[in-house]
Formats: C-alpha cells, structure tokens, sequence
C-alpha cells in the first residue's frame, strides 16, 4: 500500500476526534491540508475512510479498519522509538502504565519509590476495571497492566508479586462488626453494595457467593471502590473490597473488616504486558522493581489474619 507516514498521522488524528477542525489544531495544520491529506489516502485505497452528514463526521467501515491499523503502526514507532532510547542508554523514556482504581494506592507508592531511582523518567497512568485493562493490553494501548491473574487465553506474560485478599466490610457500629468467626451463611440475610461488571473484584466475590449457593440481591451497585467504602460507611450495606483499597479508612476506623471464615478470599497481584510487546528500558526496570521490591515498599493495610482459608483459587 502505497501511503506515507504523513497521510496515517493526519488520518488519525481525524479518526480520534471525529473532526477535520481539531486534528488540524492538534497537528498544527490547516484544515485543507488536513482534508487534502485524507483525501490522498482515500484515492489510494479506493474507498471513503469517513462520511459527513450536515456537520457530524463518522467513519465508514473502511475508516474503521484503518483506524485500528493506524493506531497500531504509530504504537509500534513509539515503541521503537522507547526501545531505540534504552539502547542508547537513556534513563528518559516514557513508562505508560494501566491499573485498576484497586490497585491505585499501591501503584503510586511504586511509583515513587522507582521515580527516588529514576527521576528522569515520565509516566501516564490509565485507570480502569479488569475489563478495560484487559481492552488496554488487546489494543496495545500501555507498556504494563498491573491487574488480577489475567485469563490464560489472552495471550499475555504475567507474573504475580504480591497477595491481593478480599475482605468483607461494614460500617463501625453494625451489628456483625463485634462478632468473631462469622459463618459466611450469615452473610445471606445481609444486603451488598455491589462493584460494576467488568470488574475483578466483582467476579471474584460472584464466584464466592455461588461457592455457597446464593446470589447477592440489594440492586446496589458502584462502579468505584470509593462509591463502595463511602456507602458502606452510611450504613447502605456491607461490601466486599480488596484490603489495599482500605489504608485511609482503616486508619480512621470509618469502616470495619468483618471475621467471617473463610475470609479473605486470597487473590494475587500480577504484572502484565503483551507476550509480543518490546519494552523500553525504563518499562522493563519498572517490571523488575515491580517483581524484586514491591514487597518491601508497600506493605497490606490492616495486615493478612492469619489461618484464613482462600475461599476461591487464588486469581
Ligand atoms: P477491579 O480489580 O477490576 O475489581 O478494580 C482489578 C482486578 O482484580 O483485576
């Protein structure tokens, strides 16, 4: 195919916004020279890449196809571009990281304990659910995925560094908060703030519930584990959250960890990255640090009980 570099970067700046006006102003060009870019590219390949009716501009299913390769070529020129930096010895790359909100507090100790090394460095982080994550990692849209144990299909190098273990929580003053050795079956009366589909925890805590035969009802549900800590908190229901969400309210002893058996379902951190994916230098030290030291930078909060049984397999 007979396209130039140019006439992809104009496209798909296009395709991003959906506007002629704001890829001409983000690539500093004018807006006939966008359009004659892309109209460039549409004479060869043969077919209209976007169709405009009145002011509203969409791409055709030609556009679509495009867009998905277009994306993938520039990724791939950053990621030469990244690798190229390390071999050059570079301590400046650029690290784009993708978490869950579960896993935010974590990160951003990582992070800065790996930045006192490495102050050169600059990093994006893009927060989402297990969902988009594994979304992130199809696309090729991040360097590394810090999330639950990935599905073996997907195709992806991960290695696990650190427990994740589910609790169940309530406000202070409820009544399960002073009991010890709940038995989980007593949870069956009480009413859940639920996370979002798409999200890790949420299936983990589904698969503990079918484990004993019965489905959350309440209709409560959050697509955030603050929307999930602050209901709990007002008395809405109980939750069931990963420990490493809870520092702040722990401390402050906003919310109670309830002592039911079999709690906490014990899950596991991993670092994730494509199984074709080169990394640049300051991406793979981060993997390293990650894996050799996360241990001893971040510390559970509130600390694992012990003689718990993994209610689930681990994941
Ligand atoms: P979350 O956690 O999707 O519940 O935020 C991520 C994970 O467990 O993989």
């Amino acid at each position: 195919m007979n396209v130039t570099f140019r006439q992809l970067k104009v496209f798909e700046a296009v395709a991003r916004h959906l506007s002629f006006t704001r890829a001409a102003e983000e690539l500093f060009l004018t807006q006939p020279a966008v359009s004659m870019q892309v109209k460039q590219l549409e004479q060869h390949i043969g077919l209209p890449l976007f169709e405009q009716v009145g002011k509203k501009v969409s791409l055709t299913e030609a556009g679509r196809e495009m867009q998905f390769y277009s994306r993938a070529i520039m990724q791939l020129l950053d990621e030469a571009d990244e690798v190229l930096d390390g071999l050059r010895g570079g301590e400046r790359g650029h690290l784009a990281l993708a978490v869950p909100s579960t896993a935010n507090q974590m990160t951003m100790q990582l992070l800065a304990a790996f930045r006192r090394r490495h102050p050169a460095f600059t990093f994006s982080i893009d927060i989402t659910n297990r969902e988009g994550l594994l979304r992130r990692l199809e696309l090729n849209e991040c360097d590394l995925v810090i999330m639950g144990k990935p599905p073996e299909e997907a195709n992806l190098d991960a290695v696990a560094f650190m427990e994740n273990p589910l609790v169940v929580i309530a406000a202070p003053d409820h009544p399960l908060a002073a009991r010890t050795r709940i038995p989980p079956a007593s949870l069956k009366q009480e009413t859940f703030v639920i996370r979002e589909p798409g999200s890790g925890t949420r299936i983990a805590m589904e698969r503990f519930f079918a484990g004993h035969g019965w489905h959350p009802g309440g209709g409560m549900e959050m697509a955030s584990n603050e929307a999930i800590k602050q209901a709990v908190e007002a008395g809405l229901g109980l939750g069931i959250v990963s420990l490493h969400t809870l520092d702040v309210e722990l401390a402050a002893g906003r919310v109670a960890v309830l002592d039911v058996d079999t709690f906490p379902i014990l899950r596991h951190w991993y670092i994730v990255q494509r199984q074709s994916k080169r990394l640049s230098a300051v991406a793979s030290r981060f993997r390293e640090f990650v894996i050799s030291e996360a241990g001893t930078v971040w510390h559970t909060p509130g600390g694992l009980r012990s003689g718990k049984a993994a209610a689930v397999p681990a994941g």
